[in-house]
């Protein structure tokens, strides 16, 4: 999978894909992340990026021309199979969005700044608007980094134990149990006895209950389907 992220703050996104699992992913040659300055794209003399709102009002809004220059570009040289926009107002991410987006080849990403993009892009490049969640960051790059995150794990081989990503909460719309680790007893505070038995059936059991009851009281949205 090969992932194409725009931005205008390329540095901001370094740190998120050069550690742990997304670097793993990378170096094992399983995902592709690249991360394309839309300011190279810029014709103006002062590498301007951005423009005052037709209509008047507070906020610059991110122009069409080095936007497009760009997603024109690497359209040029491969398919995309989705090019997503990060944006508060988007569908919010949820797991089987990753999931879905998981099995693609190829994405572009766009991060918005200021008070958005010229909405020509939306209308013309734009496949699918994604939100992570009901407050306003400063701009898409992080929102871009939770998204990319989400789907590059999913990815077969990059998680060390392959079924790890299918036992993640919401995976089957469940929250994960508690996990514990040694030691079996600190400061008076015991690990629940049936962890310990060696009794895989009653674990097992034990888990479902767990992750029912968590989930019942924390996101009873979930088992509603809502
Ligand atoms: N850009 C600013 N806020 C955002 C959000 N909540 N989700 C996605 N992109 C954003």
């Amino acid at each position: 999978m090969r992932i194409d992220i725009l931005t205008i703050l390329p540095d901001l996104l370094q740190g998120p894909f050069s550690d742990s699992i997304l670097k793993r992913a990378q170096e094992k040659g399983l995902a592709e992340i690249h991360i394309h300055n839309i300011r190279d794209y810029s014709t103006n003399k002062h590498k301007q990026v951005d423009d005052y709102q037709y209509g008047g009002g507070a906020g610059m809004v991110m122009s069409i021309e080095p936007i497009a220059a760009l997603i024109e570009h690497l359209q040029s040289e491969r398919k995309y199979d989705e090019i997503i926009y990060m944006t508060p107002d988007g569908e919010i991410l949820e797991q089987a969005l990753s999931n879905r987006l998981s099995l693609v080849d190829n994405i572009m990403i766009l991060c918005g700044h200021y008070k958005g993009v010229d909405e020509r892009i939306r209308e013309h490049y734009i496949t699918r608007e994604v939100s992570i969640g009901s407050y306003v960051l400063s701009g898409g790059e992080l929102a871009a980094a939770v998204l990319t995150d989400s789907i590059i794990r999913l990815l077969p081989g990059v998680l060390n134990d392959e079924t790890s990503a299918l036992t993640d909460s919401f995976q089957d719309n469940l929250l994960s149990p508690p996990v514990y680790t040694r030691p079996p007893e600190y400061n008076g505070w015991k690990v629940p006895e049936v962890l310990l038995s060696g009794d895989f059936g009653k674990i097992e059991k034990w888990r479902e209950e767990q992750a029912l009851e968590r989930t019942k009281q924390r996101r009873p949205d979930l088992l509603n389907g809502e």
